[in-house]
């Protein structure tokens, strides 16, 4: 229920996977973000499927809105929507400038837009759309227009360095089944060979430690030399 708090997470309206990485540790979060692709590949990869020129865009867990400048300078509006209220708050602060962008404290289970009136979703790093996430992709089939595309921007946990990293955090999760998941409700796939670049050694080692429990951080940040880091993601997205 939006505008509901549970009090465990205290920040978060109900139905919000907890994200403790970005949750407790945004701006460490933003270096992370800051390194993500510098060769912008994933935006050349959606441009190519369904740009965003004159559009109504949705960002859903838009965490601190790091994506909705870039969003905003092409599209017609841009929403940002984002159950955790501190975040939501912070990217609020981000669009202030740009009359084009707006921010809702709300979880992909319950969209505050009416029906049929986005034309490019974007849900990126969304670990909230997975198995058991179906009444937030209803959600999404309510509120897109026809010729829309709704994309979801998540690790390739099968390859890369990173996807070696996450499969040791996570040992039970299964490519196969994220794939088929996605695959069994209309979603296509662009395997993007993204890389994370940092700009010092401090700036890795803090974000993989938000990233990962202390022991295989400090393991991971050991093991690798340099400043890039090797981390192939999927673009999904499905046509409506
Ligand atoms: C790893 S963060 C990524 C944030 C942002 N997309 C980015 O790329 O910077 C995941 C985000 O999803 C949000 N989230 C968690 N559960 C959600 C839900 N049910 N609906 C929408 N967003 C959710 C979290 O609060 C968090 O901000």
């Amino acid at each position: 229920v939006p505008g509901e708090y549970v009090t465990n997470v205290s920040q978060a309206v109900r139905g919000a996977i907890p994200s403790p990485n970005i949750w407790n540790s945004p701006d460490i979060y933003e270096v992370y973000n800051r390194a993500v692709d510098p060769d912008g590949l994933i935006e050349s990869a959606m441009t190519e499927i369904r740009p965003w020129d004159g559009a109504a865009v949705l960002d859903v867990g838009c965490g601190t809105g790091f994506h909705l400048p870039r969003f905003a300078a092409r599209a017609r509006t841009v929403v940002g929507v984002e159950p955790h209220r501190g975040l939501a708050v912070r990217a609020r602060d981000r669009v202030a400038g740009l009359p084009n962008a707006s921010v809702r404290n709300a979880g992909a289970q319950e969209l505050p837009l009416p029906p049929a009136s986005v034309d490019v979703a974007h849900a990126r790093w969304a670990y909230f759309f997975g198995p058991g996430c179906e009444p937030g992709l209803a959600e999404l089939a309510r509120v897109m227009r026809k010729g829309g595309a709704a994309f979801v921007v998540d690790i390739d946990a099968a390859r890369g360095t990173y996807g070696r990293w996450f499969r040791r955090h996570f040992p039970r999760y299964e490519p196969d089944d994220v794939e088929r998941f996605w695959s069994g409700r209309g979603f296509s796939r662009r395997r993007v060979e993204m890389r994370l670049a940092f700009e010092s050694r401090a700036d890795l080692a803090a974000v993989l430690a938000i990233e990962f429990p202390a022991d295989l951080a400090a393991e991971f940040t050991a093991e690798h030399a340099g400043l890039e880091i090797d981390y192939p993601v999927n673009v999904r997205w499905k046509y409506y």
